[in-house]
């Protein structure tokens, strides 16, 4: 199985994926985490896309269909979170392999600020959460790790991050309509609400 997981920035993209993966045995691909990555252990190409990142911008198409194709070439089931997410990107994909099923999270833009200015990820195991669902603790639920901020969860680059989807990756959905294999799901729901819709739509 193939599958393209579209949404604006704080749409549920990462939090569905964790799902979806464990469900139904996919490779899940976050161009996101492998960018943090890279930047974290000052590779090459992170040192080129920290400055990307920082702004909230997006890192050139190049750069990123090239990790993705790397990343992608011996694996037959994957789940692509924040990628494709230009037209060019979705290009490149058709030319190196046919996706199955896109599915669009669907959300008003009012909830997004809220979501991504208080996310909190976990240090130790990656696990994603909100400050609402913490009742004050400062540590993971999942493992007891420290919690932190990402670095572009901030107002003025979420706002960025905004304008970018709207002018860049928000014509995808367009793009994969008239493919046939768009399925939009309403994310402004409990996150356990909105996995049962993907896991029906995915389970036919
Ligand atoms: P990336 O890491 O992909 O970030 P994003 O698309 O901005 O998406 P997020 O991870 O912020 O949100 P999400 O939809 O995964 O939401 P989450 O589940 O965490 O990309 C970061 C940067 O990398 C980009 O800006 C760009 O620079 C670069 N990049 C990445 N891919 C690229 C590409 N293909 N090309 C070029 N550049 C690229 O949820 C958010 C919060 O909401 C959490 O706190 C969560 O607990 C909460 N939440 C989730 N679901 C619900 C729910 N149903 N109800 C209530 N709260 C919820």
């Amino acid at each position: 199985m193939k599958i393209v997981l579209l949404g604006a920035p704080g749409a549920g993209k990462g939090t569905q994926a964790v799902k979806i993966s464990a469900r139904f045995n996919v490779a899940h691909i976050s161009t996101g985490d492998l960018l943090r990555k890279n930047i974290k252990e000052s590779t090459e190409l992170g040192k080129k896309a920290k400055e990307y990142v920082d702004k909230g911008l997006l890192v050139p198409d190049e750069l990123v269909i090239a990790l993705v194709r790397e990343t992608v070439k011996e694996i037959d089931s994957f789940l692509f979170d924040g990628f494709p997410r230009t037209i060019e990107q979705a290009k490149a994909v058709d030319d190196f392999t046919e996706i199955d099923k896109v599915i669009n999270l669907d959300i008003n833009e009012s909830l997004l600020m809220e979501r991504l200015t208080g996310r909190r990820v976990c240090g130790d195991c990656a696990a994603v959460t909100h400050i609402t669902l913490l009742n004050g603790a400062d540590k993971c639920g999942v493992c007891g790790g420290r919690l932190l901020q990402r670095a572009d969860d901030n107002q003025a680059t979420v706002k960025s991050r905004l304008d970018v989807y709207v002018k860049q990756t928000a014509p995808l959905i367009e793009y994969y309509k008239k493919q046939n294999k768009l399925v939009n799901i309403d994310a402004g729901r409990e996150a356990a609400d909105v996995f049962k819709d993907i896991e029906s739509i995915l389970k036919q």
